[in-house]
């Protein structure tokens, strides 16, 4: 069996998402439809909209389901007729790509946003403006200053879209709290199916429909909702409210594979050690031992982890979060990333710590 620590890239499916997508495939109603088999499928994306906005401390109505974190986070970013957009460079390539344009905010060596550089972008920008910074970065898992951005968007009358994609689910989330005026969530992130998520925002906010057709969603997404989806995805986010502290549990077992790697490995690189973090993600590097040789390596032990971003594993350029965290390319391109999840054990860092030793040591020994 695989020691599956590829979580940020997709986590398992959870059994109560697997179990709730049969029931939905078994349903055949349209959840527009006004006859009853509709009706019933309606009440599925209506219970699952209730527990995604659980899991994020909102109100049902400021869901709105869409085909993924990407779509979600296209939506956030091309729905508002805003004057100007302000993304920092870390965000995912789902948000950097949505806006070629947008003017890009510096992080900070430890990963986080450079709020003294959002603050002048922001004085620069007109009132109306949209600031993106994610929740929690895919990468290194460092968790951004979410409180401290919407202030500074508020006294500048910008709104503010966070990405809690790699957040919901490891860490407990509270929308209204935070401020954000737009929130995006993924389901295959937290134990759901891949293909479907949700963008969160008031339903007065002005966002216009980016695809066109039928007024599902409060005509804010059109076209028939995904029923097994959304069911596997509502599944998920109610397991994954229930389950935040085994998750904050896992930060004992990240910690102990970064302790033993730099026992291993002394000059191993964490990156964004020094501040708060997913307790799921860990991000390491030891300069000169290229990140390929260690994927291959691990997998080839049955370990499976990941080099660079997940949703681009393959690719071959340096992270452009590490960059932009000031890591050579030499260090970017032996980062190898870390992450925990729901059926994570004990065992799988055992294995992950034997394998990438013995590695390391054949390394040396060459
Ligand atoms: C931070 C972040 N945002 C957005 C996405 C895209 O989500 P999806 O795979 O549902 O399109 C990902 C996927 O890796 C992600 O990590």
């Amino acid at each position: 069996m695989t020691a599956y620590l590829d979580y940020n890239a997709t986590a398992p499916i959870r059994p109560e998402a697997r179990d709730a997508m049969v029931a939905a495939l078994s349903q055949p109603g349209n959840a527009s439809s006004v006859h009853a088999p509709g009706r019933r499928a309606r009440r599925l994306v209506e219970e699952a909209r209730a527990k995604v906005a659980a899991l994020a401390g909102v109100e049902p109505a400021w869901v709105t389901f869409t085909s993924g974190g990407t779509e979600a986070n296209n939506l956030a970013l091309g729905g508002l007729a805003s004057q100007r957009k302000l993304v920092s460079a870390g965000e995912h390539d789902s948000v950097l790509q949505a806006v070629p344009e947008g003017q890009r905010i510096a992080l900070t060596p430890d990963g986080l946003v450079d709020l003294e550089a959002l603050s002048a972008a922001l004085a620069a920008a007109l009132e109306g403006s949209l600031v993106s910074v994610m929740l929690a970065n895919n990468e290194t898992g460092v968790i951004q200053p979410l409180e401290a951005v919407v202030a500074l968007a508020r006294e500048a009358g910008a709104w503010v879209h966070c990405d809690a994609v790699q957040a919901a689910g490891k860490i407990p989330l509270d929308m209204a709290a935070l401020g954000v005026d737009l929130m995006t969530l993924s389901a295959h992130k937290l134990g759901g199916p891949p293909g479907v998520g949700a963008l969160l925002a008031r339903p007065e906010l002005p966002l216009q429909p980016l695809q066109r057709g039928g007024g599902q969603e409060r005509w804010r997404r059109a076209g028939t909702e995904n029923l097994p989806g959304i069911a596997g995805f509502g599944a998920a986010a109610e397991v994954a409210l229930r389950d935040l502290p085994a998750i904050a549990a896992l930060a004992e077992l990240r910690d102990r594979f970064e302790a033993e790697a730099k026992i291993i490995a002394p000059g191993l690189k964490i990156f964004g050690a020094s501040v708060a973090r997913l307790p799921n993600t860990s991000c390491v590097a030891v300069a000169g031992l290229p990140a390929e040789t260690q994927l291959m390596a691990l997998d080839l032990a049955g370990v499976a982890v990941s080099s660079g971003a997940a949703c681009s594993s393959g690719k071959v350029q340096p992270s452009h979060v590490l960059t932009a965290m000031g890591a050579s390319a030499q260090e970017a391109a032996s980062a190898i990333r870390v992450s925990l999840g729901w059926n994570s054990s004990a065992e799988d860092v055992d294995r992950l710590l034997a394998a990438w030793g013995d590695l390391y040591r054949r390394s040396q020994a060459a």
